[in-house]
């Protein structure tokens, strides 16, 4: 099978999965405000497969693979690719859940999670807690690879509580994924400490040795595309993954790197805040998006305050008045 991953231009960025973050809302609103020289593939949230292989479970776990028409079109005009991530620990579960995802959802690649080190998932020996299942973790590969007809790639860390890159990344190798991405950390650390980037070197030292055409990504505490490039070049990774970064910066994968006006910035959330509520309706709580509004209101004078007036907001509608008052709210303050 030919791989989308092959034909990028390295090093490749990507948006990396995160839960109550990166559904499709966030992701078109990144999209929109990215260059696809930088930006190139972007992840879903990471759904369970216990969960969508089940028929009550369903319902309440398919909003992470959710695709708007609006972004696969986007996805499309951009030509940038968009890859679906799940999770479980049965390789019947992940054969089933990949062919459904094949063929009734428009995604461009799968990926699987063996990197969350959350302890209730854990619990279940998935995720993280599969780095102690080396055989269990190559069937899940090999089953999820013979259902699908994108590539398939895995996300993972460096150990469990110890450190074990090598044995561990050697045992997916074998496998032959289209990508590894490597968290430079191990479960226990959770996000604790920084992301060892040694680490990540040695996973490409040892495809190398290995032969193998297997792509491997870094991923952790890279918080600017400048950084990203760096650790490309000095870690010899094909591409870097960037996670909190876009809490910081929405416009993190921007050519124009001018500082944003507070106009932009606020008419950005206020496209963000729509469509969620357009696409969610009753289906997710407003509250959820209170972590974003951190995200657009900041590095202007007076943000602080329009922040702390959005965090008491409870519907679109309030955002609205917030913004009506932003004009007096300058005022006030300058
Ligand atoms: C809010 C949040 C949710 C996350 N959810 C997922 C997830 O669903 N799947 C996954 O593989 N990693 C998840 N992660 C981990 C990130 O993908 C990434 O590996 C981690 O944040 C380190 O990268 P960074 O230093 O660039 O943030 C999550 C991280 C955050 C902060």
């Amino acid at each position: 099978m030919s791989s989308f991953w092959k034909q990028l231009k390295k090093p490749v960025f990507t948006l990396a999965p995160m839960e109550d973050v990166t559904d499709t809302v966030f992701r078109e609103i990144v999209l929109s405000v990215s260059s696809p020289d930088y930006l190139h593939v972007l992840f879903s949230e990471f759904m369970s497969i216990d969960g969508f292989c089940h028929e009550i479970g369903k319902p309440k776990v398919k909003h992470r693979i959710q695709v708007n028409k609006s972004e696969r079109r986007l996805l499309d005009k951009k030509n940038v690719k968009l890859v679906a991530q799940i999770w479980g620990t049965d390789p019947e579960k992940f054969y089933k859940a990949t062919k459904e995802i094949c063929q009734e959802y428009q995604f461009d690649g799968i990926d699987i999670n063996m990197g969350c080190p959350v302890k209730k998932i854990v619990k279940q020996g998935a995720c993280s807690a599969l780095i102690a299942q080396p055989e269990l973790s190559k069937e899940i590969i090999l089953a999820t690879k013979e259902a699908s007809n994108i590539p398939v790639s895995v996300k993972t860390r460096t150990g469990i509580s110890k450190v074990v890159t090598e044995e561990w990344i050697g045992n997916l190798l074998e496998t032959n994924p289209a990508v590894i991405t490597v968290h430079g950390r191990t479960q226990k650390q959770q996000t604790e400490g920084t992301a060892d980037w040694n680490e990540v070197r040695k996973a490409v030292n040892l495809r190398d040795q290995m032969e193998s055409d297997t792509l491997i990504h870094g991923n952790g505490d890279v918080f600017s595309l400048e950084e990203g490039f760096r650790k490309a070049e000095e870690y010899g990774v094909d591409g870097i993954m960037i996670g909190r970064g876009i809490f910081q910066n929405p416009w993190f994968f921007s050519r124009n790197k001018n500082e944003r006006s507070p106009e932009e910035r606020l008419s950005l959330l206020w496209e963000h805040a729509s469509s969620f509520v357009q696409t969610w309706d009753k289906e997710k709580n407003f509250a959820i998006l209170k972590r974003f509004f951190k995200i657009y209101t900041s590095g202007f004078y007076g943000a602080a305050q329009i922040r702390a007036e959005l965090m008491e907001c409870n519907s679109l509608e309030d955002v609205r008045k917030v913004f009506a008052s932003f004009d007096e709210i300058s005022e006030s303050i300058s």
